[in-house]
């Protein structure tokens, strides 16, 4: 299938490069944010901050910086704030110009096409998505040659977390090798706090964290994220950014995300809870289902996987393709975790692809 979109959550687009008419009912499996919504504080707020449109904001995103800080136990001159991760991968890319950067596929697509924008050389690791260990051999061994590993920790698309241990192993090679890791954690809150990588920074200042705020607070329209690193470090990147990076509303939603702890709990209970349903329910029906610890899944069918996306896409069910991401290759597909009567409605209409008719 070619010319797909390269992410998902633009239903539009999709149906039209495929030429498909879009059913007037759609359901939206293809994006990843929080299933319970935008958190109460954030509504509270809104009224109010329409008081910040007329001001520019601050130049380092505060006060969401110093919250980000406070809230994960560091300085704020080792964090930086952006518009989105997205934007934090653009401007962390310029410090790899001309060098060589280890992508563990498959990931997200975004670490590539940044990277080679501002002209590194990216280096490339297929594993296989159902095997939930990383090669940590061949990691280790190839960041001999590389700058700089990217880690995606848990995994766009198989939502798989790397064990600390392995994680630690990984910095200490980084260490003795002279390559930097990157590791993007924008779906640890779905994981859980506990296993950032963030508290052991201070022993290893080869090693940035990224994060994002719209997935877990299902802010994407706003755009928010930060990175982590030494002072030194993000110095450097803030001459990287354009003034005014972060907008004023979203510095000011950010603090307040953080202090939803009770609805983070809530989020990982109820995504725990459908992930495991959809799993058992797709394991049943023969499919390899990846061992997710967020709020999304990738399974491959068996049979024909092409023939059932477009089958989901004709019922209005749009699932995440997998056609860039290297090592799915299109034999994949990605579904969200949404609210419960969206993934009964999911299984409902991929009981009837596998039981209805032949997957072949
Ligand atoms: C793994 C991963 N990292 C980073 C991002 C970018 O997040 P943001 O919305 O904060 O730009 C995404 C977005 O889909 C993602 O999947």
């Amino acid at each position: 299938m070619a010319s797909l979109p390269e992410h998902g959550a633009n239903p539009a687009l999709l149906y039209r490069r495929l030429g498909m008419e879009a059913p007037a009912e759609l359901i939206d499996f293809s994006e990843n944010v929080n299933p319970l919504g935008i958190p109460r504080r954030v509504k509270e707020s809104w009224p109010a901050l329409i008081g910040s449109l007329a001001h520019y904001p601050h130049p380092d995103g505060e006060p969401f910086r110093s919250a980000a800080a406070a809230f994960h136990g560091v300085p704020p001159e080792c964090v930086m704030a952006g518009n989105g991760a997205a934007e934090l991968f653009a401007i962390l890319a310029d410090r790899y110009r001309g060098k060589r950067a280890l992508l563990i596929h498959p990931t997200f697509s975004e670490y590539r096409s940044t990277l080679e924008a501002k002209g590194a050389h990216c280096l490339d690791l297929v594993t296989d998505p159902s095997d939930p260990a990383i090669p940590l051999r061949e990691i280790m061994e190839a960041m001999e040659t590389a700058d700089v590993v990217y880690l995606c920790n848990p995994n766009n698309p198989t939502g798989v977390r790397i064990p600390e241990d392995d994680l630690l192993r990984l910095a200490g090679r980084g260490r003795e090798t002279g390559c930097e890791l990157v590791i993007d954690e924008a779906f640890m809150d779905f994981a859980g706090e506990e296993h950032s990588f963030i508290p052991h920074l201070s022993d290893h200042p080869h090693v940035t964290v990224v994060r994002s705020m719209t997935k877990m607070y299902a802010i994407p329209g706003i755009r928010l994220g930060y990175m982590i690193a030494p002072e030194e470090r993000i110095a450097e990147h803030r001459m990287s950014a354009p003034h005014w990076n972060v907008n004023g509303v979203a510095a000011r939603i950010g603090g307040s995300c953080l202090l939803e702890e009770d609805f983070r709990q809530r989020t990982i209970r109820y995504c725990t809870e459908a992930r495991e349903d959809l799993a058992a329910f797709l394991r049943q029906a023969g499919c390899r289902v990846s061992k997710s610890e967020t709020n999304y899944i990738s399974f491959r069918p068996p049979g024909n996987p092409g023939a059932l996306y477009r089958a989901m896409l004709e019922k209005g069910i749009v699932l995440r393709h997998s056609e860039n991401f290297r090592g799915m290759d299109g034999n994949w597909l990605r579904a969200g975790i949404k609210e419960k009567w969206k993934m009964d409605r999911l299984k409902e209409a991929l009981a009837g692809w596998f039981g209805g008719r032949s997957p072949l």
